[in-house]
């Protein structure tokens, strides 16, 4: 987790650096520090909290050559100032800022003759280097021998001025270069837009930048030939543009989301390599991710499932990661979804996957993460960046994406054709026409509610849980969800006058009639029932009802969950919470 921005060349004012790092503020916003260097002095402003505060700490005639900064996600130890990156040594030999975890910290903590004031693993790290490296760039990748865990770390040495020192394990980093200026940073779309060469730092990578040159080296201290690579992505500003919000923002994008989504797939043939030849042996499909994206899977794998006939199963990827299933490498096929393609667990899940050997495919809207670099077939999704914390509209494209898999493999098995071309046409001239009024109603009479349960039975349950997740993200509601039938086995117990119950009822009759019966018991216990159903019959004299078009089964989650965006996010705003950036989390999630 947390974003890194490093710099060493001309002259600039601190507060250029700082703008960069508030681009990395999706990866962390628990506080935020800047260290730079000049006569061998080391200078180094902190603040808690959002990048803002510390960009308000710091005066326009700040200048520098050489600093690092860093915005921070909270793992070892509070959202304290004290806690703050950059970490410097008691001398101030090393300053140091880091994402990922160090692993062995509390060894390296136990031989430490002076013990740093910070809890962070970070601290420990900075002052382990100054009892066991000297200046030098040799030293300094002898020491990481005896360092566990992931890293990218970038840091200043006090009596190096213009130099910087770079090390990377399991978390990404990158470094541009242009005439007279580098920066280093934990994500591309930081970097400046105009550069001549971008290196990627690959794992157990380490780097010494000084004046205006880059050396690269392995761990055992040999000069590295890097290539510097290409990146065909514009990262273009993501500007607010006329929304109060990016939540809001992206929700209504989502029409356009999937309409460029289809489009992008015809014009560039993406799913042509899935051809039988590709598909013939598998007899399970594997679908691997994390929160929202793992409810894309467990969609997804209806889709298969159903359009396809090919076994699916769906794993946490944190789960994922400690069993040792049974599978035929020949016969097994890996999904991984992820929309950042940076998330830890996911990753590590690719890798073991690859090294045994399997056939997978990666599902991301980012085509320069870790997860696509390390992927030979990619599914992309055409979201364009997700700023808000809350995944709305990439999910709705991981959503597209599956189908359009889906009803592919069955084209080219079956022999019949499923137009889903057309089908997702339709979708997205839907997806934004639920009643925001009555939403807007809806949110009023719950946001004061301590709890909310979601409720559907089959692909309902799945939209439950995503809907469940997108509250509680958004407005600290203790929501949860149920598949319906198993309310009345335990949780009625929590059920009060006004509890919030939402409904989804979009699958068939039968098991819309048995979803409505099981709430019964809870409605005649008070609880305040919301329904979100495909059936105009249950939507038109019901206040608390939000209908949605949806004419196929199979694509009706796209459909309920838009309206269920909606609401967290106005539920978000009632309550005064920033939905963009909700307490406790971070976008990209870069730790196991
Ligand atoms: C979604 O609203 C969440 N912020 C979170 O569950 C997210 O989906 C999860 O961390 C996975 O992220 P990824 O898609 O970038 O891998």
């Amino acid at each position: 987790m947390c974003g890194i921005v490093g710099y060493c060349g001309k002259k600039i004012q601190l507060k250029k650096i700082i703008d960069k790092l508030k681009k990395l503020e999706y990866r962390g916003y628990d506080s935020a520090g800047i260290t730079s260097i000049k006569n061998n002095t080391i200078t180094t402003i902190k603040q808690v909290g959002k990048i803002d505060n510390l960009l308000s700490n710091i005066p326009g005639n700040l200048h520098t050559t050489c600093a690092i900064s860093h915005t921070r996600w909270a793992t070892h130890g509070k959202a304290t100032h004290t806690n703050a990156h950059p970490h410097s040594s008691s001398k101030e030999q090393w300053t140091i800022v880091h994402n990922g975890i160090i692993e062995n910290y509390q060894e390296l903590y136990d031989k430490l003759k002076t013990k740093p004031a910070s809890d962070t693993d970070t601290a420990i790290l900075s002052q382990y280097l100054e009892e066991n490296c000297n200046d030098n760039i040799e030293s300094f990748i002898t020491a990481f021998k005896n360092i566990k865990g992931s890293y990218a770390i970038v840091c200043i040495n006090k009596n190096n001025n213009d130099s910087l020192y770079i090390a990377k394990k399991n978390s990404p980093l990158y470094i541009s270069q242009a005439y007279g200026e580098i920066w280093v940073a934990s994500d591309p779309i930081s970097l400046p837009l105009e550069y001549d060469y971008l290196y990627e730092m690959l794992d157990n990578e380490f780097a010494y930048i000084s004046d205006s040159n880059i050396s690269f080296y392995d761990n055992n201290i040999n000069i590295v030939d890097k290539k510097h690579i290409n990146i065909n992505e514009s990262f273009e500003e993501t500007n607010l543009n006329k929304y109060p919000h990016f939540m809001i923002k992206e929700i209504e994008e989502e029409q356009s989301a999937i309409e460029k989504q289809i489009q992008f797939y015809k014009d560039k043939c993406i799913l042509k390599e899935y051809n039988y030849d590709f598909i013939k042996n598998y007899e399970n499909i594997k679908l691997i991710g994390c929160g929202t994206a793992y409810h894309a899977g467990l969609v997804g794998a209806r889709f298969i499932e159903k359009l396809v006939g090919i076994k699916c199963t769906v794993e946490i990827a944190s789960e994922y990661i400690y069993k040792e299933p049974i599978l035929d490498t020949n016969k097994t096929l890996f999904i991984f979804i992820s929309q950042s393609g940076e998330t830890a667990d996911t990753l590590r899940a690719l890798e073991i996957v690859k090294s045994k050997g399997f056939n997978y495919i990666s599902l991301t809207n980012v085509l320069y993460s870790s997860i696509a670099r390390k992927s030979k077939h990619i599914l992309p999704t055409i979201a364009g960046p997700e700023i808000a914390v809350a995944s709305t509209k990439a999910f709705v494209c991981q959503l597209t994406t599956l189908y359009m898999f889906a009803s592919h493999i069955h084209n080219v098995l079956e022999g019949t054709f499923i137009d889903y071309e057309k089908d997702l046409r339709e979708v997205a001239k839907k997806i934004l026409s639920f009643n925001k009024e009555k939403l807007d109603i809806i949110a009023k009479s719950i946001y004061q509610s301590p709890t909310a349960i979601f409720l559907g039975k089959d692909i309902d349950y799945i939209v439950a849980m995503e809907a469940s997740l997108k509250l509680k993200e958004v407005s600290y509601i203790n929501s949860t969800s149920y598949p319906s039938g198993e309310l009345k086995h335990g949780f009625l117990a929590l059920v009060e006058d006004g509890t919030p119950l939402i409904i989804f009822a979009t699958g068939s009759d039968i098991q819309i009639s048995k979803t409505l019966n099981a709430t019964q018991e809870s409605i005649a216990r008070g609880a305040k029932e919301i329904i979100i159903t495909n059936r105009y019959e249950y939507s038109k004299h019901n206040d608390n009802s939000i209908y949605i078009d949806s004419l196929n089964p199979l694509l009706a989650p796209i459909l309920s969950i838009a309206p269920m965006q909606y609401l967290a996010y106005k539920v978000s705003i009632l309550k005064g919470i920033n939905p963009d950036q909700p307490r406790n989390l971070a976008k990209s999630v870069t730790v196991e």
